[in-house]
């Protein structure tokens, strides 16, 4: 169409506005499709992988799908927790590791894991008879020396969380464990603390350090003769199937510190870490609660089997092991620090000249 006034041809050009008007909307469609498709991708939830060596029905086991349920529900399904527990995913060692290089981003190792990280300091929980009781372990657990040890991970790439409680341990072999000299030459298998090496060879020991999966085996085919651990462990990975007496010494503790990599952590927007934090802060109190408990229950499950005879030590045979084993306090006073034995002890009110 041609116009008079303007001399121009003007229906080509409105065609092409118009389809210039086509395009535009056409570009603001795709723009708008792409933005809530970002959207869609940006709401793709944060996955936690939270890798564990022991079974579901254990302290730890429980906690662990206790934080995954508190954390998808408060999030509203923003974070997924992907439990892996028995070690299906990584061993003790390589679950460390694989935390380190972010392959996983939360776990709980024992407290006992943490010397070859070169963390020695938290090998103090190891020291035998430290901790008489859970009342006790808690003044450091749940007080300013707990903070300031989880603090030193930081340095590791690491932020340590929480201390999740198992419970104190129980001794077993194949032959009655009553007096340290019962230990003479048993290979004992342990985790990877110095100050549990030491334990072992204060009673006449040799102590193997092997990972938590591979014991029962090791206890069957006799590579190793004996371990110890808290009830639950025992008992959740039938060790008492392959272990004629379990003595119920108490001479340890053994509980676990939450511990997740420290970039992912910081990274997360920080209300859903501050979610996070709320739904472990009640997982914790939920191990903390059940611990003792699955810890009875279990030794009374192992006394039920008949497979296992359970010894409790005289008054007299507790005391011969205490003066037995006190002394690896001593030897590992410069590796740990002198300073945090001594306000441990102070918390607790153990003396260790008082046996
Ligand atoms: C062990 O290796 O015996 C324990 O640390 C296992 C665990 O995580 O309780």
């Amino acid at each position: 169409m041609y116009d008079v006034t303007n001399n121009k041809v003007v229906a080509p050009n409105t065609a092409i506005q118009k389809g210039r008007v086509k395009m535009k909307s056409l570009s603001a469609l795709c723009g708008a499709l792409l933005f809530s498709l970002s959207l869609a991708v940006s709401a793709d939830p944060i996955i936690i992988k939270f890798s564990h060596v022991v079974a579901v029905d254990t302290p730890k086991g429980q906690a662990a799908e206790r934080f995954k349920k508190l954390a998808e529900e408060r999030t509203k399904g923003k974070v997924q927790v992907e439990v892996y527990p028995n070690s299906q995913l990584y061993k003790d060692k390589e679950e460390m590791e694989a935390l380190q290089l972010g392959a996983v981003q939360m776990l709980a190792p024992s407290l006992a894991k943490f010397g070859p990280l070169g963390a020695r300091e938290f090998e103090v929980f190891d020291l035998p008879y430290i901790f008489d009781s859970y009342e006790e372990l808690h003044k450091v657990t749940q007080g300013p020396i707990g903070q300031s040890l989880l603090k030193k991970l930081d340095s590791k790439g690491i932020v340590g969380l929480a201390y999740w409680d198992n419970g104190f341990k129980v001794m077993s072999a194949n032959k009655p464990l009553h007096m340290p000299a019962d230990f003479r030459g048993l290979k004992m298998r342990i985790q990877s603390s110095k100050v549990l090496d030491s334990e072992m060879r204060a009673l006449g020991a040799n102590p193997q350090v092997m990972a938590f999966s591979e014991v029962y085996q090791a206890l069957q085919t006799g590579v190793v003769d004996g371990t110890e651990n808290p009830p639950s462990n025992l008992y959740t990975q039938k060790m008492h199937e392959v272990q004629k007496f379990v003595t119920v010494s108490n001479h340890g503790y053994l509980g676990y510190a939450v511990i997740v990599n420290k970039k992912f952590w910081d990274d997360l927007p920080a209300d859903i870490r501050k979610t996070l934090e709320g739904a472990l802060q009640d997982a914790t109190k939920y191990a903390n609660d059940v611990a003792k408990k699955d810890n009875e229950d279990a030794l009374e499950a192992v006394r039920k089997s008949g497979k296992t005879q359970i010894i409790q030590l005289t008054p007299e045979e507790r005391k011969a092991w205490k003066k037995a084993l006190v002394k690896v306090h001593q030897e590992h006073a410069d590796k740990i620090g002198k300073d945090l034995i001594e306000s441990i002890y102070k918390e607790t009110g153990f003396n260790p000249n008082a046996l």
